[in-house]
C-alpha cells in the first residue's frame, strides 16, 4: 500500500495525499450517505450534528455542517471495503495496536461554506494525555483550493499543542482556531485531493481548509484511528476549553 520512501516522508512531513485510495462503489455509497444525513438533520437532538463553525443554529445555513458517528445511525458504513482499506492504512503508520477514535462527516456547502481556521486536533482533546493518532480524511468530492482542500504546515506534528480560542472567539461555536494563524498561512501546503482519494495527516499536524467559493459542495469523511494515548507528567491547561462539555471529540 505504501513505499518505504511514501513511510519516510509522512514521518518527516506528518502528512501525506494518496490518491486514489477509496473504490469509486465505496466513495459514491459514502457520499450519497452524507448527503442524505445532512438532508434529514439525522443526529440533531443527539448532539451529533451540528455547526462547527458556530454560526448558524439553523442547520439548513450551516456554514460548516458536521455529523459525529455516522455509523451510529448507518450502520453499514462499518462494513465497506474503505473501512478495512482505511483501518490497515492506519496500522502500517503506527502499528497494529490502534482502534478507531473518531469518525465523522463535515460539509463545505456550495458558495457559503465556511473555512476551518488553522488548528491542531489535540487541542479539543484531553490535555492531560499525549496522543498517538492519524486522521484520515476522505474527499467525497474532488477538494481544490477553491472549495477548501486541506492546507498543512509541513513538520508541525512535531509541536507539542500551541494556544487556541474558539472561531471568531465566538463561546458558542465549537470549533477552534490556533492563536496568531497568520504567521503558519505562509508556510502552508496545500493538498488538492480527487474524489476517493485521501490525505493522512498525525496528530499535532496544524492544518486549514479554506471556504467554499464555489457552485458545488465539498464533502469529506474523517475517520481518526489511534493508540491508547499516554498520561503526561504534567497536564497542560487548555483553557479554551473551559466550561465546554466534553462530549465532542472533533477534529
Ligand atoms: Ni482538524
Amino acid at each position: 500500500m505504501l513505499s518505504a520512501n511514501q513511510i519516510n516522508l509522512f514521518t518527516q512531513d506528518g502528512f501525506m495525499a494518496l490518491s486514489p485510495f477509496a473504490s469509486p462503489a465505496d466513495t459514491a455509497v459514502i457520499r450519497s450517505t452524507c448527503n442524505r444525513l445532512l438532508a434529514e438533520q439525522v443526529g440533531r437532538e443527539a448532539g451529533d450534528h451540528f455547526d462547527l463553525s458556530g454560526q448558524s443554529k439553523n442547520l439548513k445555513m450551516a456554514a460548516l455542517p458536521q455529523i459525529m458517528n455516522p455509523s451510529k445511525y448507518v450502520p453499514e458504513l462499518s462494513e465497506l471495503g474503505y473501512r478495512r482499506q482505511a483501518c490497515s492504512l492506519a496500522e502500517l503508520l503506527l502499528g497494529p495496536d490502534i482502534t478507531l477514535l473518531n469518525e465523522h462527516m463535515i460539509m463545505k456547502p456550495a458558495f457559503h461554506g465556511g473555512q476551518t481556521p488553522w488548528h491542531q486536533d489535540q487541542a479539543y482533546h484531553d490535555p492531560g494525555l499525549i496522543y498517538t493518532n492519524v486522521n484520515i480524511w476522505l474527499a467525497l468530492a474532488d477538494a481544490t483550493i477553491e472549495n477548501g482542500c486541506m492546507q498543512y504546515v509541513p513538520g508541525s506534528h512535531k509541536m507539542d499543542v500551541l494556544p487556541h480560542h474558539p472561531i471568531g472567539h465566538n463561546p458558542q461555536a465549537v470549533g477552534l482556531e490556533v492563536d496568531q494563524p497568520q504567521q503558519y498561512a505562509a508556510q502552508a501546503k496545500v493538498c488538492p485531493v480527487s474524489a476517493g482519494g485521501v490525505v493522512v495527516h498525525r496528530s499535532y499536524m496544524l492544518h486549514y481548509a479554506g471556504p467554499n467559493q464555489t457552485d458545488r459542495c465539498r464533502p469529506a469523511y474523517v475517520l481518526v484511528y489511534g493508540c491508547e494515548p499516554r498520561r503526561r507528567a504534567r497536564s497542560l491547561n487548555f483553557s479554551w476549553l473551559t466550561g465546554r462539555h466534553d462530549g465532542v471529540k472533533t477534529s
